[in-house]
């Protein structure tokens, strides 16, 4: 059965903006965030303390961290790939991270130049310090119904991958269809074979809109039950090291048919619109979002 409330995690300033080409100014990425933060969402994904080398989009990490308005109440996780990013986040005072790692090997390397046991190894001692520190902490299972490289990936492989990350101490696990390739009867499949091995309550689905089925995809997971759904406003996003990627899944799309099905999210879905039409203008493209287009020209 579906729930009666969802949690959504706004990942438009990390995941939209970690693939722009063009670099955009730190202070626009503060903005960002801060415009928001005062929509409703309770958890926003503010930025990645990954490599600059490999992100150079998302260099500025700590100042964009640092120059934002934290509300009560919202969470601000940032991504963290090992214990050099554990350490520049923890400098600024962040208090959720989020480790991430794939249920295929091939884009695993590329993504983090890492194996699949090698990555959670990596995450050993920031999961340690973490703990210690009282830092909660999110984990990514990345390509869950499709490689670019490997093409299928095996359901075993990505329930045994969230297990690990759930018993290392991840308090949730994001499943990540980061192409854009699942259709709802796989996703929903993929969700049920997870869940019976990590609770639905410490799921989250992170879909990306590649080929238009993300929120059929989702559909089917709210069924499932899953309660955390990963979106970024006005549809941004893709992996750099993804061949193919696409966007999220728009947050007002997303919001749009929850509020329709009676589930409740506390989001303001016009302020929402807003920002994804304030964000699409700062890219200088048009809004990826169905629904935020629609109302805005109401
Ligand atoms: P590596 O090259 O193997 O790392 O990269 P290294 O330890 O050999 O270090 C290389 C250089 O990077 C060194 O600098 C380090 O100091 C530096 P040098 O000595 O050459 O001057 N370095 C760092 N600098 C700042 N912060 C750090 C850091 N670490 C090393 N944390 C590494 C390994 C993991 C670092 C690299 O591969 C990396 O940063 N990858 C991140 C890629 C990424 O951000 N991808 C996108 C996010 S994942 C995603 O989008 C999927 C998701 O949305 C879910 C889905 O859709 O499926 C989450
Ligand atoms: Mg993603």
């Amino acid at each position: 059965t579906m729930p009666p409330q969802v949690l959504i995690v706004e990942v438009g300033p990390r995941d939209g903006l970690q693939n722009e080409k063009t670099i955009i100014a730190t202070a626009d990425k503060i903005a960002l965030i801060d415009r928001l933060s005062a929509t409703g969402l309770r958890s926003i994904e503010a930025t990645s303390f990954v490599s600059p080398k490999w992100v150079p989009q998302l260099a500025d990490a700590a100042e964009v961290y640092s120059g934002i308005t934290r509300q009560p109440g919202i969470s601000y996780p940032v991504l963290v790939p090992n214990e050099q990013g554990y350490e520049r986040a923890r400098s600024v005072g962040v208090s959720e991270i989020a480790v991430f790692t794939a249920a295929s090997e091939e884009f695993n390397r590329r993504n983090i130049n890492a194996g699949i046991d090698e990555s959670l190894a990596r995450f050993a001692p920031v999961m340690e310090r973490a703990k210690a520190d009282g830092v909660k902490v999110r984990g990514y299972v990345s390509t869950v119904l499709g490689c670019p490289y490997q093409g299928e990936v095996p359901v075993a492989d990505v329930v045994r991958v969230a297990r690990m990350l759930h018993g290392m101490g991840c308090y949730e696990v994001s499943l990540g269809d980061t192409i854009g390739v699942g259709t709802p009867a796989k996703a929903r499949a993929m969700l049920r074979a997870v869940a019976g091995e990590v609770p639905i309550q410490a799921l989250a689905i992170h879909f990306h809109d590649t080929y238009g089925q993300a929120l059929s995809n989702i559909l089917a997971c709210l069924e499932e039950g899953v309660a955390v759904i990963d979106a970024a406003v006005s549809g941004a996003g893709g992996c750099p090291y993804a061949k193919g990627a696409s966007g999220n899944v728009a947050s007002e799309d997303v919001v749009y048919m929850l509020h329709g099905l009676g589930i409740g999210t506390g989001i303001d879905l016009d302020a929402l619109a807003e920002t994804g039409r304030w964000l699409a203008a700062l890219l200088g493209r048009e809004t990826g979002s169905k629904a935020g287009k629609a109302l805005l020209s109401r």
